[in-house]
């Protein structure tokens, strides 16, 4: 059984992960934020102040660097939630359990962490794996909505 380690991320680890991001398949299933590497490095240097409003997470399998698990706008005064994203860009390994574990193990983390109640997501409806993760590790689809023509779906994990 491959060994799963969520691991502290280094500037080292955001290169890889810009490089590795730069893939169709990916950026179809995933709307996330395409800056250049320097943007990148600037948002990870802010993860690293005391008040930093996203913290994030490597995903390690027998210690080889796969993806990575993050979330951002976290507000611990007003709403007490933040949201979640995760990617494996090293498709070799989709499909193994890997993304749900690693899901459950960063959402139980955050609620350690931080004064939140609530951990938020999005997906696209047609992307099954994502929101089959989601739905593995415990979160529950509370609104669908179009924009630009995809359906997207909002999910929460309350902390139990
Ligand atoms: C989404 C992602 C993180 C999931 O990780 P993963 O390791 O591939 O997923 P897992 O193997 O843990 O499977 C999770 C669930 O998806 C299901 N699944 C796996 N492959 C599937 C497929 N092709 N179609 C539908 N469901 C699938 C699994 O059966 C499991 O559900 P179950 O617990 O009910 O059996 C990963 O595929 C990825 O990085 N995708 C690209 C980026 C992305 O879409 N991120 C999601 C943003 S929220």
């Amino acid at each position: 059984m491959e060994r799963l380690l969520l691991k502290p991320r280094t500037l080292e680890h955001v290169k890889i992960f810009w490089e590795k991001s730069q893939d169709q398949e990916i950026e179809r299933m995933f709307p996330f934020n395409k800056g250049t590497l320097n943007d990148a490095i600037k948002l990870y240097e802010e993860t690293l102040k005391p008040d930093a409003k996203s913290f994030g997470k490597v995903i390690n399998i027998d210690n080889k660097y796969i993806g990575d698990v993050w979330c951002y706008g976290i507000d611990e005064a007003a709403e007490k939630q933040a949201f979640v994203s995760i990617i494996i860009f090293d498709k070799t390994y989709w499909g193994k359990g890997i993304g749900k574990d690693a899901l459950k193990q960063f959402s139980k983390l955050v609620f350690e962490r931080y004064a939140v109640s609530r951990l938020c997501a999005f997906t696209y409806k047609d992307n099954k794996r994502s929101i089959a993760t989601l739905e593995s590790a415990g979160f529950k689809k509370l609104e669908e909505f179009k924009e630009n023509g995809i359906i997207s779906c909002y999910y929460e994990l309350l902390e139990l």
